[in-house]
């Protein structure tokens, strides 16, 4: 797979990819990741790549002839004829559609991407138009650039291509992934070390110490009972969901036992809520 990221700012990116999963999947050949200074594009002394908006206002637009040329130089297939399962060229935006897990696993399975990052009030529309298939936006906030989105996105990506992590089973099952565990776990097996979320955020993770200064390691993931661990997890994923992501529990999927478990932790939390 390989990424072209288009940047005023292309140095900001230099230490990103030098680290952990992002270095390793690069040293083995499962990624390539190249960097293109937008500014090497323009053809005057100043090597201008913005202009003041039409119609006025405040702050200045990035404007499309120099990221069409970086584009173009890409080699990548003209936007009508390109193939949707092979390549995607995207725009970097707060407008954009967000960006997901589901997203990401998509994403993984292309041969190349390119990322387009905005600057400034953003990139004059026709880029959008002529150029991407689609605008993609990191969270509900906005950033001054979109290089910090890019970076989110190809790390994302990355850690989901055959190979790049240590385990296979790490990126199918944690927060929103999407494997149901009950299909591959059978009772009274060891439970994974990753276990499975079927949409719900990941359960809590403990290691050694057991007990820092009478903080404990809960009983029942220091015995050997590996159903008890499992249901454990899960009751444990399902709280967390709960308190912190309550919309993920519409599309997850749950099973009789999960929305029995959650009916009850919905209860508690009513309870706790009248203390
Ligand atoms: C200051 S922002 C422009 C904000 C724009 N005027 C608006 O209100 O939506 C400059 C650039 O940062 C990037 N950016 C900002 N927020 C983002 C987000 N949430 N996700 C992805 N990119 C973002 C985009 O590339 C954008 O063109």
């Amino acid at each position: 797979m390989r990424f072209d990221l288009i940047s005023i700012f292309p140095d900001f990116f230099a230490s990103f990819f030098e680290y952990g999963i992002l270095k390793r999947a690069r040293a083995a050949g499962l990624v390539e990741i190249a960097t293109h200074d937008l500014r090497a594009f323009t053809n005057d002394r100043h090597r201008t790549v913005d202009d003041r908006p039409f119609g006025g206002g405040e702050g200045m637009v990035l404007k499309l002839k120099p990221i069409y040329d970086a584009v173009a130089s890409l080699n990548i297939t003209h936007k009508r004829e390109r193939d949707p399962l092979r390549e995607s060229v995207i725009l970097l935006s707060a407008q954009g559609h967000p960006f997901t897990q589901k997203v990401a696993h998509e994403l993984a399975g292309l041969d190349r991407v390119v990322l387009i990052c905005g600057r400034y009030e953003g990139v004059d529309e026709r880029v959008n138009e002529l150029l991407c298939d689609r605008e993609l936006s990191i969270g509900d906030y906005v950033l001054s650039g979109g290089e910090l989105g890019a970076a989110v996105i190809v790390d994302a990506v990355v850690r989901l291509l055959p190979g790049a992590l240590g385990h296979p089973d790490s990126s199918r099952f944690e927060s929103f992934g999407v494997q149901d565990t009950d299909e591959i776990e059978l009772p009274g097996d060891p439970p994974r070390t990753t276990h499975g979320a079927g949409g719900i955020l990941d359960y809590p993770h403990y290691t050694r110490p057991a007990d820092f200064e009478g903080h404990v390691v809960p009983d029942v993931l220091q015995g050997g009972n590996h159903d008890a661990i499992r249901l454990w997890r899960r009751e444990t994923a399902l709280r967390k969901t709960l308190e912190n992501r309550p919309d993920l529990l519409e599309k997850a999927e749950l099973s009789k036992q999960d929305q029995k478990i959650l009916e009850r932790l919905q209860y508690e939390l009513g309870e706790n809520r009248k203390e």
